[in-house]
């Protein structure tokens, strides 16, 4: 399973990299806010200091939601750097421009997925990446991981290649449910990753064999 860290700040992204298990980075308009960055070049400057902390694919969502304007924004984020992943929405125009970039050889990760009907589809238009929001359908009472476990069934019964990258995912049992059921890819917070660190029974542990170990060496 590859973990992505779902993030625009550079300093999660460093503290995850450092910790030797990042396999790529998420964004959204949302997280790009978050972080002050604002402008198109500003936003473009910050797409490639992303990409040259990291080795591996850098999900850049695009803003436009016509198809003209979806390939001219996903064809200016793809130049940027061989690790841009287009991140575009699941609506119509979405799809097409998906089949588009998949016809150029451009990555593609489809965001905003909430059915399975959806999944498939993109994955019809050749996305690399389908991410499911396993959070936010859990946020309205419905559920998550069911929708997961669904797209990971249809595509292993067809061989899709699009990879299902669970979005969305707030804490650690979504973590590990995701990884039971076969989600290619979880993008999760830095704190959800260092987080499976963590074992009371590990600390004690580690504590009572530090202790002994020093009783005798003292
Ligand atoms: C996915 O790529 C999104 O950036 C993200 O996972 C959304 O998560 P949220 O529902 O916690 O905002």
């Amino acid at each position: 399973m590859k973990f992505f860290i779902d993030t625009a700040n550079l300093k999660d992204i460093q503290e995850a990299v450092e910790l030797g298990v990042l396999d790529g980075v998420t964004t959204n308009p949302s997280l790009m806010a978050k972080e002050g960055i604002k402008g198109t070049d500003a936003v473009m400057a910050h797409y490639k200091q992303i990409c040259e902390l990291v080795d591996g694919d850098v999900s850049a969502e695009v803003i436009a939601t016509d198809y003209e304007g979806i390939i001219r924004e996903g064809e200016a984020l793809a130049e940027l750097h061989p690790n841009i992943v287009v991140k575009v929405p699941m609506i119509r125009d979405g799809v097409k421009a998906i089949r588009y970039f998949t016809d150029k050889g451009i990555k593609t990760n489809c965001t905003l997925i909430f059915s399975a009907g959806q999944a498939l589809l993109a994955a019809k238009a050749g996305a690399t990446y389908v991410s499911p929001f396993v959070g936010r359908l859990d946020d309205i009472g419905a559920d998550g991981m069911q929708l997961i476990q669904q797209i990971v069934d249809i595509f292993s019964n067809y061989g899709y290649p699009t990879q299902v990258l669970a979005a969305s995912v707030r804490h650690i049992p979504h973590l590990i449910q995701c990884a039971e059921l076969g989600a290619d890819v979880v993008t999760c917070p830095l704190n959800v990753i260092t987080g499976l660190l963590n074992h009371p029974l590990t600390d004690k542990g580690l504590a009572t064999f530090l202790a002994d170990h020093k009783k005798v060496n003292s």
